[in-house]
């Protein structure tokens, strides 16, 4: 019986040698599967010497299984550490294979930006959305009755003289401003109406300050009891916004054929305030707008009873408040759209 127990012994000891010398072997851990199947696998000499230990007789059969198992553990101890050792290598050389450097520069994204007159016009919306105006829009091909005829223009108004304006026929245009849209909309809805009307507008204009196309913002209120006062308060609180809180406004009567009476408004100069300087020619002032009160005649062509209601009207060039605002000098940069330009806002 000691024999045998001395024989299983031996044996044990030689597998474990074998192991030790297997193990060197190991490079990879479909290696270290292999060896563990080879040690420990069911065809191994331990898991068969468990598997028939009932051939020992009773009386060794425990000595047999705490022998067995010794070299089961011991081999057991040296895989886990074989197999933790070559999971760090693993993944060392992982790392090393898929090695980023965070120190590189990154790829930019150019992103494009908002031309900078397209900001101003939202930057006005927003102020008239907040006073509860809504957004209106009209075509930038235009009837002479929507352009001229129902804003009350004379037939000999030289507004639509062939100078001016650009005709497609002698009925068809390119509107020369906002202000149709204020009767596209009157024509469409009933009182109360207050809205903002941002658009493309079109002259035969072409020097320094002005060119054939430009960004006109028009507003229109009209309600029951509307007067001049509202039209003053409104305006200031758009040029403060705008420029500055401390801005004053000031109105200098003008004519205008749809509305009565009529102004042209002008803000404090923001960059001297108010005493005197190149951009407001030494004024201290700056025009920003023309406004005045709905003329009654353009109630009739959209069929509203003049004897309820009053209104309001103003219209603005968004490239010179774009200009005024950001300081900046040459009209043709609005239009050329250079990134290096545009970035700057
Ligand atoms: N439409 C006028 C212009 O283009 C501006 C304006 C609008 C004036 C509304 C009064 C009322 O010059």
């Amino acid at each position: 019986m000691k024999e045998k127990i001395n024989i299983l012994k031996k044996e044990l000891g030689i597998t474990f040698e074998v192991f030790t010398r297997d193990q060197n072997a190991v490079k990879s851990s479909s290696d270290l599967d292999l060896l563990e199947n080879k040690y420990l696998g069911k065809k191994s000499l331990i898991a068969q010497t468990l598997k028939n230990i009932n051939d020992f007789p009773q009386e060794i059969k425990p000595l047999v299984g705490k022998t067995v198992n010794e070299i089961r553990r011991k081999i057991e101890d040296e895989l886990k550490n074989l197999r933790n050792e070559l999971n760090l290598l693993e993944f060392d050389k992982k790392l090393r294979e898929e090695k980023f450097d965070l120190t590189l520069p990154g790829r930019a994204l150019l992103a494009g930006s908002k031309n900078i007159l397209y900001k101003v016009i939202e930057e006005i919306q927003e102020i008239f959305i907040g006073l509860g105006y809504e957004i209106a829009e009209g075509p930038e091909v235009e009837t002479d009755y929507y352009n001229f005829e129902a804003l009350n223009h004379p037939p000999d108004h030289p507004a639509r003289s062939l100078q001016d304006t650009f005709f497609i026929d002698d009925r068809i245009l390119l509107r020369t401003h906002t202000s149709p849209v204020q009767i596209r909309y009157m024509e469409k809805h009933k009182p109360p109406v207050y809205i903002i009307a941002p658009g493309k507008v079109y002259r035969k204009d072409y020097d320094v300050t002005h060119t054939p196309m430009f960004t006109q913002i028009e507003g229109l209120a009209v309600d029951k009891n509307i007067n001049f006062g509202n039209l003053k308060w409104t305006l200031e609180t758009l040029a403060r916004s705008v420029f500055g809180k401390d801005r004053q406004v000031r109105f200098r009567p003008h004519y205008f054929p749809f509305t009565e009476p009529s102004a042209e408004v002008d803000v404090s100069c923001n960059i001297c305030v108010g005493k005197g300087c190149r951009v407001c020619s030494g004024t201290g002032w700056l025009e920003i707008l023309g406004a005045g009160m709905v003329d009654p005649n353009l109630y009739k062509f959209v069929n509203y009873d003049q004897d309820e209601i009053n209104g309001f009207a103003f219209g603005m060039g968004i490239e010179r408040i774009a200009m005024l605002k950001y300081g900046i000098d040459d009209l043709r940069l609005f239009f050329e759209n250079d990134i290096r330009f545009l970035k700057q806002f």
